[in-house]
């Protein structure tokens, strides 16, 4: 194993980057968007440090013209400059005449720019008001690397500064940035001129500046008395008090976490129309798509309740890691996302307990598993050069796996102990940039503290800086009580070549024998080791808890033992079993015939939510492997489905209990989604009673099931039904009930339907922010993937064109549900020419899973009939 400095060393500055001869203090800005003409203007005067003398000041800049450039100092020194540019570097030279020596210089600046449709830098948005006329908002969002886009500026995380910021706008409008307004001034031509004050020390992807009519709930207070706002356009003020209550209690729970109250005058969160992702943690001024922020609680699904919940945390989270101490570079982009994620994960557990939250998370918890299984995964920490790189850092890797490891940390540390490794971490490091060694010190100290020998840097160096992780098999020794553990990695493609690696696993047991249960936790580091359990083992688990980030195989006698014992395992537990049956099935450790078996038996008494969904999802597999390899079994596969869920829906019933538990009310829905995509009859048939009921009476139907009746009305619609989702969509009050709505578009699946959605996916009937998910989700139609595929095929210039690049990456995910072995040479053929930069490893992930099902395919394809036929017996 490499220590962390060796893999820190391999990621030394690319050329691309500036050299940090010069630094920036402050920057005082002055922005002026028309907004109507799409374009903008302004100027800025930075304070800059020289560490020596230049003659050239290389600075950020892209899509901008720099008309002025002057430097000065205040001993009356000043250059008049001339400005070129280095495109692919996204750098303006700024050529002195003379040469300016160390200490403090301004820069002053006059620049113009436009105001762009692709979602990011500084971009335009728009809604239609109350009377059904356009309204235009300016709005950026700079991360990783776009406020560059919108002032020139020294784009990279480790520049801290201080941004001073004012804008000229209309005098009707309103102006929303980091920090409070300190002035407004009402100048000529209907404009007023409003000045933020100073902001936090912050790095420059944090700078945010929202333009247009907006309107603010009244503030809520945290415990330290800042007021907390959610800002949306006009009619919407109702659907604010949700994301308020939320904000309030994070906001509060990470102060008292971390020691720290939240260290701005004000914070915003505000719904933009537009929004490419998710949300953005700018300081002190979140930016949300509106259905990640604006919720109705009477009117909303438990997903969507949480969604709101979670992104809002995560954005809050952020304010801590992230914002007051941030990563040095992008390589180490974990120490934001992980961490937010992790953070979030503890907020809505602490507000929320009965929502279950990491219980879930083992959901995406194995989505992460998924790709990190490939050969084209990669380590969480990874090397960065470009933007496009650091771009694409923002996947499941650094998201998902990154919050699994650190769970799996507090688990085995303690989470008194992790939390003040992180408190210390956080105070040693405020407003300053940090690598992931830091974090580890930080941590360190704190189990040191605690008594504890656990070498906290080397057990996660394991996790950080490699990828994948480890497939943990046991089996029984010779003498009698004794248990062998052996650790290799987890791959799903065996090329032949045994791969490498070993890593640091925090193993928890928990075993039944004759002298009762019995419970472990010890670090498996070596690839073997031996340990006694007791006498007369009746059954044993391993990763007790179900939270550590390894598969577990358990040899045949241990798994059937296992199997007879299911109600001494927890949910969890449970989850991990199924999901680690699933993936050595897909890797071929297992054939589908013994999956199926065993499948079967997990579900006979199950009732978790969670447990349903994984299996869910392999017969949603199952599904395209019997379509490309097999469609005359598909009503084998119908009735093995309808006999695996059917009894639990049967069980729950389709009447909502008062008494139920939000993940009853899910299990629901996605059993009766499942059973009506396949068509199964008498689910089809409820649905239709319930449809109508719905059209008749919207309160009549429970909300949590109002998807599955969408979805599967969709699905087997005709072009009638498909008006009436639109309009639906049209009179939608809500923004979960507008997406509803518009995703209900890509299940349809008569042929004419889907082109009818994908056509309007580029004609700009769908907003730019929704058209990824929308052709992702058509790629995974039963019978819309070809029709998706060649689509995208002939549009894909156009695609790369108008979807920002973090959506081309998410649209690229649905080529993993185009299985076909024919078909692969073609897909691989077409990306080899015309993919894009910062998409290579995510595509090289997507078809690498394609190999993985269509070899799934080859191998099943001959008993695909006898299984599927024995397994509904
Ligand atoms: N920092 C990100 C926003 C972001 C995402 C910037 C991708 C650049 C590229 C933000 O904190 C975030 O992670 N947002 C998530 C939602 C979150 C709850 C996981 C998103 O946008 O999906
Ligand atoms: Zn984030």
């Amino acid at each position: 194993m490499c220590s962390t400095q060796q893999l820190l060393n391999k990621v030394a500055k690319s050329p691309a980057r500036l050299t940090g001869k010069v630094t920036p203090s402050f920057y005082d800005i002055k922005i002026i968007p028309d907004i109507a003409a799409a374009t903008f203007c302004g100027e800025e005067t930075i304070t800059l440090y020289l560490q020596e003398a230049v003659s050239v000041i290389v600075i950020h800049a892209a899509e901008l013209t720099i008309s002025k450039a002057v430097l000065r100092n205040d001993a009356g020194s000043s250059f008049i400059s001339t400005v070129s540019f280095d495109e692919e570097k996204q750098q303006a030279l700024i050529s002195l005449e003379g040469s300016a020596g160390p200490g403090e210089w301004f820069l002053h600046l006059s620049f113009q720019g436009i105001l762009n449709n692709r979602l990011r830098g500084f971009y335009r948005s728009s809604f239609r008001d109350a009377d059904g006329s356009e309204k235009l908002i300016a709005t950026t969002k700079f991360e990783p690397s776009d406020a560059r886009r919108a002032f020139p500026c020294f784009d990279e995380p480790e520049f801290k500064a201080v941004f001073q910021i004012s804008l000229l706008v209309d005098k009707g409008l309103t102006a929303i940035s980091n920090s409070p307004i300190n002035s407004e001034r009402e100048m000529e031509g209907g404009k007023k001129l409003v000045s933020f004050a100073p902001s936090l020390k912050m790095s420059s992807y944090l700078v945010a500046y929202v333009v247009g009519d907006f309107s603010a709930s009244e503030p809520v207070f945290t415990k330290s008395s800042v007021p907390i706002r959610v800002c949306c356009v006009p009619g919407k003020k109702h659907l604010t008090a949700y994301a308020l209550k939320w904000a309030k209690f994070s906001i509060d729970f990470f102060a008292d976490y971390f020691g720290i109250d939240y260290q701005g005058a004000k914070l915003d969160l505000i719904a933009i129309p537009d929004f490419a992702s998710g949300a953005m943690e700018n300081f002190g001024a979140i930016t949300f798509r509106e259905t990640a922020l604006l919720l109705d609680e009477t009117q909303a699904t438990h997903a969507e309740l949480m969604r709101v919940a979670e992104v809002v945390c995560h954005e809050n989270a952020h304010m801590w890691f992230g914002d007051l101490v941030t990563m040095d570079w992008w390589n180490g982009l974990w120490l934001n996302e992980a961490f937010a994620t992790f953070m979030a994960a503890l907020a809505v557990q602490a507000f929320m307990p009965s929502w279950k939250f990491f219980e879930g998370f083992n959901i995406f918890k194995a989505g992460a598993m998924r790709i990190d299984g490939l050969h084209s995964s990669r380590s969480i920490e990874f090397p960065v050069e470009s933007p496009e790189d650091a771009r694409a850092m923002f996947d499941v890797l650094t998201y998902e796996k990154g919050c699994a490891i650190l769970r799996m940390l507090e688990l085995y540390i303690g989470e008194e102990v992790f939390r003040q490794g992180c408190a210390t971490y956080m105070k040693r490091h405020a407003c300053l940039n940090t690598e992931t060694a830091d974090l580890w010190n930080a941590l360190a100290e704190a189990v040191r503290n605690a008594g504890l020998s656990i070498p906290v840097d080397e057990l996660m160096d394991t996790w950080v800086f490699q990828q994948g992780f480890p497939l943990v098999s046991v089996e029984r020794a010779e003498s009698e009580g004794v248990i062998i553990l052996r650790q290799r990695p987890f791959r799903y493609l065996d090329e032949g070549s045994t791969p490498q690696g070993l890593w640091y696993v925090p193993i928890a047991i928990r075993a039944g024998t004759s002298d009762g249960i019995i419970e472990k936790v010890f670090l498996l580091k070596q690839t073997e080791q031996r340990f006694y359990v007791g006498e007369n083992l009746k059954w044993i688990v391993i990763n007790a808890d179900g939270q550590g980030f390894y598969r577990v195989s358990y040899a045949d006698e241990l798994a059937q033992q296992l199997l007879s014992h299911l109600s001494e395992l927890s949910a969890p537990e449970r989850f991990n079993l199924a999901s680690d049956l699933w993936a050595a099935t897909q890797a071929g450790h297992l054939t589908l015939d013994a999956y199926l078996a065993r499948l079967r038996i997990v579900l006979s008494e199950e009732t978790d939510s969670h447990v349903f969904a994984l299996a869910i999802n392999s017969i949603g597999y199952l599904r395209r492997i019997c379509a490309a390899g097999g469609p005359e079994h598909f009503n084998d596969l119908v009735n093995l489905a309808k006999q695996l869920f059917e009894p639990a829906l049967i069980r729950l019933g389709w009447e909502p209990k008062a008494s139920e538990s939000p993940q009853d009310a899910e299990l629901r829905a996605s059993l009766v989604s499942t059973l009506g995509s396949l068509g199964e009859k008498s689910c089809c048939q409820k649905v239709e009673s319930l449809w109508k009921q719905y059209l008749s009476d919207r309160k009549s139907v429970s909300t949590n099931l109002l998807p599955a009746l969408v979805e599967t009305t969709a699905s087997h619609g005709d072009a009638s039904c498909y008006d009436q989702m639109l309009k639906l969509k049209e009179s939608a009050s809500t923004p979960q009930e507008e997406t509803r709505f518009l995703f209900a578009l890509s299940h349809f699946r008569h042929p004419e339907l889907i082109e009818r959605t994908l056509a309007s996916s580029l004609n700009g009937q769908i907003r730019v922010q929704d058209v990824p998910q929308m052709i992702r989700s058509l790629f995974l139609n039963p019978t819309g993937g070809l029709a998706t595929w060649n689509f995208v095929k002939a549009h894909w210039d156009k695609m790369v064109a108008t979807i920002p690049l973090q959506g081309i990456i998410r649209l690229c995910d649905g080529i993993t549900a185009l299985v076909n072995p024919e078909l692969e040479p073609e897909l691989k053929e077409f990306f080899a020419t015309h993919n894009i930069k910062g998409n290579e490893k995510a595509l090289a992930q997507n078809l690498e899973t394609l190999t993985i099902a269509n070899r799934f395919l080859l191998r099943e394809r001959e008993q695909l009939g006898s299984v599927l036929a024995k397994n509904t017996r």
